[in-house]
């Protein structure tokens, strides 16, 4: 199937693709496979290219994506990618930061978005997100965490390169997240999942209670 995604975009992005696919392996995958609901309306919050929308979508039939981006040709190619793969799955270009989100969503991710918001956004946005899921809802974030420190450095070298210099990078101990999330009414997990790769992958679930 990740072939499949791939090959659904131009060439450029087609290789970023590729490269996501290698840092998000498929033990990843499957953990974060499992950890979404089912069934029910997803929402991709910094969805890219919709990688994952068709992914999670393509996974289990049951479930509908709504993805939102800031970037419009990652949205345009988003939709592309989805019709492809005849994914059931929505797109808009809108910051996570105000763009309306709506509600009663069974589930919602964020797959290395957060560590590119502001630092001082973290709360407002995970606040308005996890507003937008019904009760029980889970929330699935997957990030960047701060050790060990020289996976930390590793990962923020690679995404100065992608970013620029001028961009916001704003990395968090797992634990933090996992203390702001129950702040915010969501019953929070971390998940740790190996990787021979230097990246120190975390993901959290977080079920609204
Ligand atoms: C590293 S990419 C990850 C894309 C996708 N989630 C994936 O895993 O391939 C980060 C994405 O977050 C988007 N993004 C960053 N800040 C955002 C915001 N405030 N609202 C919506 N999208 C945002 C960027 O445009 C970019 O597409």
């Amino acid at each position: 199937m990740l072939a499949r995604i791939a090959g659904a975009l131009p060439p450029v992005e087609r290789a970023y693709a590729l490269a996501r696919f290698g840092v998000l392996r498929p033990r990843l995958l499957s953990v974060m496979d499992e950890l979404l609901p089912s069934e029910g309306p997803l929402l991709d919050l910094g969805c890219g290219f919709g990688l994952w929308s068709a992914y999670f979508g393509a996974t289990r039939p049951g479930r509908s994506v709504h993805g939102v981006d800031l970037s419009a040709r990652r949205i345009a190619l988003a939709s592309r990618v989805a019709a492809r793969l005849e994914v059931r799955a929505t797109f808009e270009v809108g910051d996570a930061r105000d763009a309306p989100l709506g509600d009663g969503y069974a589930g919602a991710y964020m797959l290395d978005v957060l560590h590119h918001v502001p630092a001082d956004a973290h709360r407002p946005l995970l606040e308005r997100v996890a507003r937008a899921l019904r009760p029980g809802g889970a929330l699935v974030v997957k990030d960047i965490t701060t050790s060990p420190r020289a996976g930390l450095w590793f990962t923020r070298a690679l995404d100065r390169a992608m970013v620029g210099l001028d961009a916001p990078l704003a990395y968090r101990h797992h634990d933090e997240w996992a203390r702001m999330l129950d702040g915010l009414g969501l019953s929070p997990r971390v998940v740790r999942v190996p990787d021979l790769l230097p990246f120190p992958h975390v993901v959290l679930v977080a079920h609204r209670r």
